[in-house]
């Protein structure tokens, strides 16, 4: 169920039947459960509207909502709060139903599915993947996964960078000096030596104007289907993909569509048709472009931030070449019109945040009538709070691969230290599950649009709020079940996912803690996959995990006896169905043994 949802419901029942009034409950959970569970706050901004006291307004809406079965007890608080604290066995009658519901522990499917396309990851052909792009990767990867879960349509789709310029470019120069032999099927560093050429021969196309026009008229055979320079340009991606491959198996991330720069060639020329049609787009000194304040003059929509840009959109160069504008417009034309999309969400660094207005801007003058998303995200700091650089001090490159390679390297060092003692053939999975686990979870716990920085010794903790915290929070589950099958009233819990229907009792403090905790995951799931915030899902593991803790620490469960037993198992074996759940949302593995 969705908790607060429901309770913000049955809020809005009780303020009509109080007041007359048809106004939100505004339904909080409190920060300090001394004064209960869920506070009302509605009340305070009725009393400014009917010019009467909160207290008294939220005083009769205490009294109609306390005939709710869910809420044990409402009290009037400070200037006009609502305290709720909520009935213990209906909190319990949640949790059993939950307990029941192996395919989706009690998270609902949304009403209305959607086809929905999420734009995601999308490096660039011929370049290393940087930490931007793999940020993008796993909060894309994350937020497919929500969606589906809750029940929509989801199309992840790989937009590479295939297209354009640089392609000139990399032709003479691969021509020029490049090794076939070294970004081949078996090379080591393939984009290594695409990037080593393209630079070579970007710097000799500045003083060499026959060079820089031999690129020109290769770009322009490329383009128009030249067998030669497709096959090369091929060769360039497919050395592109083979590095890419390594790093999305690592991180067991995958798309349904690669649909890069390139699949939209054919349709550039339509789209500047298009615009010119609708008077969006005019010719300027050989280029054509969007000039806003032209746009609202004529008496269309425009939205106010892009009236003060004082540069127009191009769309086009005055050397003919499309942009990424353009290239966008067609794409978004693609999932409209074959994809059948309801919404597009593009996953990509905030500081792209004007080109997507512009071009959602464009996409509705030219009626294209799809949801329009742009999910953005900060940066990625060092501990000295700069941006992080993929060189390092001497300038290599630090590619993402090795950086993946110091994850598992440090969580399996990290083991060592901790004292956890794993069996010598299992070291080297365990130290991938944490490591890579670690790398994805301190990202994901962050609030997307925040910067954040990245730290080694924070990420890999099995204390703070960090991946393999929660991994051992599991395991640790895990293990307790192990135990657990040899005493004797506990044979039926073989499995968390087969457990018997039980009736659950809360009747000690962090047993209710617990449950009030369990009970909110449903709530969590669908808000951050509506607002697209994967770290809402990270702080309910955290505070599941501690809850767990305390729980644990003050419920003895192994030495209880009978029901009590049955439930407190019930309850374990909730919380680590959950902590398994919400870590695949976050597209993060668990290990059963730690
Ligand atoms: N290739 C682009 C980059 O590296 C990201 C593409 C994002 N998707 C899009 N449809 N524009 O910055």
């Amino acid at each position: 169920m969705r908790i607060e949802t429901f309770l913000e419901e049955q809020g809005r029942l009780a303020v009509k039947s109080a007041t007359g009034q048809d106004a939100p409950a505004l339904i909080r959970p409190t920060t300090d459960s001394t004064h209960g569970d869920y506070q009302l706050n509605g009340a305070m901004a009725l009393g400014k509207r009917l010019k009467s006291s909160p207290r008294e307004i939220a005083a009769a809406i205490a009294e109609h909502v306390v005939r709710e079965p869910a809420v044990m007890s409402a009290e009037v608080a400070g200037p006009g709060f609502v305290n709720l604290r909520l009935d213990s066995a209906w909190i319990a009658q949640r949790l059993a139903d939950g307990l029941a519901d192996v395919q989706r522990d009690g998270v609902p499917e949304v009403e209305a599915k959607q086809r929905i396309v999420v734009d995601f990851s999308s490096p660039n052909i011929a370049k290393q993947m940087h930490v931007g792009h793999l940020r993008s990767t796993i909060i894309g990867d994350s937020i497919c996964r929500l969606l589906r879960f809750v029940g929509h349509d989801v199309t992840g789709d790989n937009h590479l960078g295939d297209w354009g310029t640089q392609f000139g470019l990399l032709i003479v120069g691969m021509r020029t000096w490049g090794d076939p032999a070294l970004f081949g099927k078996d090379a080591q560093d393939p984009i290594g030596e695409l990037e080593r050429v393209y630079k070579l021969a970007s710097a000799e196309a500045k003083d060499n104007g026959a060079f820089a026009q031999a690129a020109r008229d290769e770009l322009k055979k490329l383009q128009d289907g030249d067998p030669e320079n497709h096959a090369l340009w091929e060769s360039f991606v497919a050395a592109t993909r083979r590095s890419l491959d390594q790093v999305y198996d690592r991180l067991g991330v995958t798309f349904d569509l690669w649909l890069g720069e390139s699949t939209y060639h054919s349709m550039l020329p339509g789209v500047i048709d298009s615009l010119q049609k609708h008077d969006l787009s005019r010719e300027d000194a050989g280029a054509e472009c969007v000039f806003w304040g032209e746009v609202a003059e004529s008496g269309k929509e425009v939205p106010k931030e892009l009236l003060r840009q004082k540069e127009p959109f191009i769309v086009r160069k005055k050397d003919g070449a499309y942009l990424y504008s353009s290239t966008d417009l067609a794409t978004l034309q693609y999932r409209k019109d074959t994809l059948k999309a309801d919404r597009s969400v593009y996953v990509v660094d905030t500081r792209q945040g004007l080109h997507f207005k512009q071009v959602f801007a464009l996409a509705r003058l030219l009626d294209m009538e799809l949801g329009l998303e742009h999910v953005g995200f900060g940066t990625v700091l060092g501990t000295d709070g700069k941006p992080l650089r993929t060189r390092d001090a001497s300038g290599q490159v630090v590619t993402l691969a090795s950086l993946l390679d110091e994850a598992e390297r440090r969580a399996a060092e990290h083991m060592v230290q901790e004292g956890i003692r794993i069996p010598e053939d299992q070291k080297a999975e365990v130290a991938r599950v944490v490591g890579i686990g670690a790398v994805k979870y301190a990202d994901l716990r962050q609030n997307r649009s925040s910067d954040y920085q990245f730290d080694w010794d924070k990420m890999i903790s099995f204390k703070g709020n960090a991946g393999p915290y929660i991994q051992y929070a599991y395991a640790r589950i895990r293990s307790l079940f192990r135990k657990a099958n040899t005493v004797e009233s506990a044979a039926l819990a073989l499995d968390m996912d087969d457990f018997p229907a039980t009736q659950i009792l809360l009747d000690q403090p962090e047993e209710r803690v617990l449950g009030l905790c369990l009970v909110r995951f449903g709530e969590q799931v669908h808000q951050a996959s509506e607002q697209h915030l994967p770290h809402l899902i990270a702080d309910h593991l955290y505070n599941l995990s501690r809850a767990f803790s305390a729980f644990y620490e003050a419920c003895p469960v192994l030495k209880s006896k009978g029901p009590q037993q049955q439930s407190r198992l019930a309850l374990a074996a909730m919380t680590a169905r959950q902590l398994r759940r919400g870590l695949s949302l976050l597209g993060i593995e668990v290990l059963d043994q730690m």
